[in-house]
């Protein structure tokens, strides 16, 4: 089915300026992307968009990472964009990640791991809309 999911490109893969790059593997698999922005996340931001992980160790660590620097937020749209994206990034823990993945390749530690993808279609409808207003989304 043509679903939409929500990606960041984190902080680590801005920096190493391979924006580009990631978006060149989402659009030769297929998928569009229907929205787009670059932002600095506030601290409020960053918690509220990962407060399902907040009693998890790794809460703390992860919100300081993702405020460290400017991040590249977009929607993609595709057959299947949530499975789509998840097998284009690779597994969480680069060490982990499938040679030709976006985490193999640019990833270099489970927190500073190049990108997020919503995990499933209901959460991706969550994170689309606490990112996007719907005015901002061009189905096409
Ligand atoms: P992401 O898909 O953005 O969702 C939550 C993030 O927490 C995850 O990618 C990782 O970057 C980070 N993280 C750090 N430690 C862990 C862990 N042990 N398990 C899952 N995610 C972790």
């Amino acid at each position: 089915a043509l679903e939409r999911t929500l990606s960041i490109i984190k902080p680590d893969a801005v920096a190493k300026n391979v924006i580009g790059e990631i978006y060149s593997r989402f659009e030769k698999s297929g998928l569009k992307v229907i929205a787009s922005k670059m932002t600095q996340l506030s601290r409020a931001e960053a918690e509220g968009f990962y407060a399902v992980h907040r009693e998890r160790p790794f809460f703390n660590a992860l919100v300081e990472f993702m405020i460290s620097g400017p991040v590249m937020i977009q929607v993609l749209q595709g057959e299947g964009a949530v499975l789509k994206n998840r097998d284009l990034m690779g597994a969480t823990n680069p060490k982990d990640a499938a040679p030709g993945t976006i985490r193999a390749d640019f990833a270099d530690s489970i927190d500073a791991n190049a990108v997020h993808g919503s995990d499933s279609l209901e959460n991706a409808a969550v994170e689309v809309a606490y990112f996007f207003p719907a005015t901002d989304v061009f189905a096409r």
